[in-house]
């Protein structure tokens, strides 16, 4: 049985196999490819993307979505092994994952990292326990990483650039009030490195470098393709001859769990803001986020308002993509 947790565990043509269906999918939308199948699709988080676009993907399938968000509509979830459950959460879930396996056909999971414990978070516990119990594919709606993105992402780089491969990919830090999770710019690095970019990270400082767990499988991916992987603290430096500029705010891992000491290192960097300034030292590249984003905050209302900004087409894309991996999935469960 396959899951999709991580693109790492895919290999590119893989991948590019969803993408060329999901651009079928863009333009013949109603395949019933889930006739008589479900799909709960659990939420520990907020959404507005991944919920409409799963949600809207399936029906249009032929498929049922069923949303639950565990701890709210649904019973709280324990996830220790051999806990005396005597505090907050009603089951266990080895029988959460076994009944749902019952009900449903595939099982997707939003599970943000919590913040208190960088090591606890790293070991995406909550997916891959989810995936250890079930018996029917599990898929990642965003954890410490966000695989669904990915895919979308890198249809709309192709769709604008064509073949990826030797372009100049950026991965900037901005500012954001909040220190936000790395998933997507864990994500971003992963796959722009599998699609044989050279990746520049620009963030800060030391203190904003991406774990290395997920730096060194970028790197080892630029290295099987032959590209290069960077990392720099200098803006000019950052946006210089990128093709491709895709913006996002984390926190840093020098502070995890002291949110109000590391935001008094956060708050000196507000200028890492996306403006039409620093894109104009790009090559005409394309900019992209992967929403919600805050508005001259993250990036300016030029850059969001521009030809060259790819954030709607991205979101958009987050349906075609997703719509085709449930079919792979499920194909590959016959
Ligand atoms: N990009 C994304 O996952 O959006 P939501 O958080 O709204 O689902």
């Amino acid at each position: 049985m396959k899951n999709f947790i991580s693109t790492q565990d895919w290999s590119k043509s893989d991948l590019q196999d969803i993408l060329d269906y999901a651009k079928e999918l863009k333009v013949n939308k109603f395949q019933y490819n889930l006739k008589n199948k479900s799909v709960a699709l659990l939420f520990f988080n907020p959404s507005m993307r991944t919920r409409t676009s799963f949600e809207i993907g399936i029906q249009e399938m032929g498929g049922l979505a069923v949303v639950l968000h565990p701890g709210k509509d649904a019973w709280p979830i324990e996830f220790k092994l051999n806990e005396v459950m005597d505090g907050e959460t009603e089951e266990h879930i080895i029988e959460v994952a076994k009944v749902l396996s019952s009900y449903c056909d595939l099982i997707a999971i939003r599970a943000f990292p919590k913040f208190r414990n960088l090591e606890d978070d790293l070991s995406d516990n909550v997916i891959n326990s989810f995936a250890k119990y079930a018996s029917v594919p599990v898929v990642n709606m965003e954890t410490i990483t966000h695989p669904c993105q990915e895919l979308a992402h890198i249809l709309t780089m192709q769709e604008e650039l064509g073949d990826l491969s030797g372009k100049d990919y950026l991965l900037t830090w901005t500012y954001h009030p909040k220190p936000l999770n790395t998933a997507v710019a864990n994500s971003s690095i992963l796959i722009a490195s599998k699609f044989g970019m050279n990746v520049k990270l620009l963030c800060p400082s030391k203190d904003y470098l991406l774990h290395d767990s997920y730096t060194n499988q970028a790197k080892e991916n630029c290295k099987v393709n032959g590209a290069s992987f960077e990392v720099t603290h200098d803006i000019s430096q950052g946006y210089k001859d990128a093709d491709i500029v895709y913006a996002k705010s984390w926190g840093s891992l020098n502070y995890y769990g002291n949110p109000q000491e590391e935001k008094l290192i956060r708050d000196q960097y507000k200028h890492f803001i996306v403006d039409e300034e620093k894109m104009a030292m790009t090559n005409n590249a394309k900019f992209s986020h992967c929403l919600p984003l805050r508005r001259n905050i993250k990036a300016t209302d030029g850059v969001m308002d521009s030809d060259y900004c790819v954030a709607i087409q991205e979101a958009e894309n987050r349906m075609h993509v997703q719509k085709s991996l449930l079919t792979k999935l499920l194909k590959e469960e016959k």
